[in-house]
């Protein structure tokens, strides 16, 4: 029944028709939860990043060299989805995590460091200032910090970024902002917005597809109407019953351009 006092492989399959002998299984020493430091808070991605691979590449490049990258640009460009998309792919080189410090929700400057410590689940200690209390538990940890949507709380954001930088030598910080931090050590990586379509009337559908902005733009289309294709107007007199570009970016504010990409001239003439 027992090989070298555990139990053997087929003794446990027997238990199974065995009801009598349950209560001696019930013995067995089943191992202890691993108690492991979860590795991060970064929320799954629920659709795919489209483009962007030289940043990715570009992000990773400059945080082998800088420990505080700031991506900046207009509202809206990609900046949060880079940033995350740059967590994901490195969270191997940061064995204590990557982790998410929101601040979007935030309006007052001085709730910065505790919007810090409940992303990072630190613990306020009684009669010690938080910011040093999340310096102190950050210390020896080889970690990626990412700071998301700090333009409304720029200072703030850079004083906290630079005392982690300044006490915690294995921290790395990734940060989003409108502006940059402008502290030392600082590295800034533009985020421009997805190329456009050329204006070029006699690009074809099937060119244009290919664009990462056009490609976004149809996946977003494709999710609040399905079956939506990017066709030209010849192939939707064939086949009618394909939503048009308009008609399926309804709600999305997007309809206006999408006329414009896929109804050009040129587009006419395509087989689609
Ligand atoms: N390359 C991309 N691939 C897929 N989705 C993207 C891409 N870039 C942006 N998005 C989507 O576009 C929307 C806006 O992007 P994001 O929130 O990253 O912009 P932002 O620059 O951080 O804006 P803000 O300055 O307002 O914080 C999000 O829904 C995001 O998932
Ligand atoms: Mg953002």
């Amino acid at each position: 029944m027992t090989a070298g006092g555990q139990f053997t492989p087929e003794y446990l399959e027997s238990l199974a028709d065995d009801t009598e002998a349950w209560g001696e299984a019930r013995l067995v020493p089943f191992p202890a939860p691993r108690q492991e430091r979860p590795s991060g808070n970064l929320p799954l991605s629920l659709t795919s990043l489209v483009g962007r691979d030289d940043d990715l590449s570009g992000v990773a490049r400059v945080l082998d060299a800088h420990r505080l990258v700031t991506l900046i640009g207009p509202g809206g460009v990609g900046k949060t989805r880079l940033a995350l998309e740059v967590g994901r792919r490195l969270m191997a080189r940061y064995p204590d995590g990557v982790w998410l410090v929101d601040l979007s929700p935030l309006t007052d400057p001085a709730l910065v460091p505790r919007a810090f410590a409940s992303a990072l689940g630190i613990q306020e200690t009684p009669n010690r200032p938080l910011a040093e209390t999340l310096t102190a538990s950050l210390r020896n940890r080889c970690l990626l910090l990412i700071i998301d949507n700090c333009e409304h709380l720029v200072d703030a954001s850079a004083r906290i970024a630079e005392r982690i930088l300044h006490t915690c030598p294995r921290a790395s910080v990734v940060a989003t902002s409108r502006e940059a931090f402008a502290i030392g050590g600082e590295a800034t990586w533009p985020v421009e917005p997805l190329a456009s379509p050329p204006d070029d009337p006699i690009m074809s559908v099937a060119r244009l597809a290919v664009l990462p902005s056009v490609r976004l733009f149809v996946e977003r289309a494709a999710s609040v109407q399905a079956g939506f294709l990017a066709v030209g107007p010849e192939r939707r007199r064939r086949r009618p019953d394909l939503p048009t570009p308009g008609r399926a970016a309804a709600g999305t504010g997007a309809g206006r351009r999408a006329r414009r990409v896929a109804d050009r001239p040129a587009d006419r003439r395509s087989p689609g």
